[in-house]
């Protein structure tokens, strides 16, 4: 099957799951999208970028829902189970033969630039650009929304965290958010 008609498939499957995900994949693609192409990424790389930030979350479908519906913070090992979202929905997707590059996309969307993210410690322009990419909208999506914990961010409170926590993300795409984003959005 052809991956433009499995990712609306598998989209559901994780709305299903989480019913806040499709609001989040919805906005997040919108962005990353934004995003790279402001960047200047090819056609074929906009579409690996549209595809993967559609359904960047999957792997939490193999998260319990104690874990992924829990409203407080997470404690060490929690957080650590939550982490294992980025290697199952790779896994996932290796049995469903989608293109390497979306799966690629999916398994470094949580890679810090500084090499302080995880699954695998991926540092700076080692981690595939869709990712870098990704990383940077989600973080904005997740700052914007409101948690079980805490209040949603404002957009300019959400660009200050993200601008102190610089390290995590690559300066030129960031540079290039904070740019579009004072110009495009509210
Ligand atoms: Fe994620």
């Amino acid at each position: 099957m052809k991956d433009s008609n499995l990712i609306p498939f598998i989209g559901k499957i994780l709305q299903m799951r989480d019913p806040h995900a499709d609001r989040h994949s919805d906005h997040v693609c919108d962005l990353a999208c934004l995003l790279g192409k402001e960047f200047g990424l090819s056609p074929k790389r906009l579409e690996i970028l549209e595809f993967a930030a559609k359904i960047h979350d999957i792997g939490k479908v193999a998260i319990s829902d104690y874990v992924l519906n829990k409203q407080g913070r997470y404690t060490e090992t929690e957080y650590l189970t939550i982490q294992q979202h980025t290697l199952l929905g790779a896994k996932l997707l290796e049995t469903l033969g989608i293109d390497p590059a979306i799966r690629l996309t999916i398994l470094n969307h949580h890679e810090n630039y500084d090499g302080t993210g995880y699954p695998n410690k991926v540092k700076g322009d080692d981690i595939p650009v869709e990712a870098r990419i990704l990383r940077i909208v989600d973080t904005y999506d997740a700052l914007t929304s409101p948690r079980g914990y805490r209040p949603a961010y404002t957009p300019e409170q959400a660009l200050g965290i993200m601008k102190r926590d610089e390290r995590f993300f690559d300066p030129k795409l960031l540079e290039l958010f904070f740019k579009f984003r004072l110009e495009t959005f509210n």
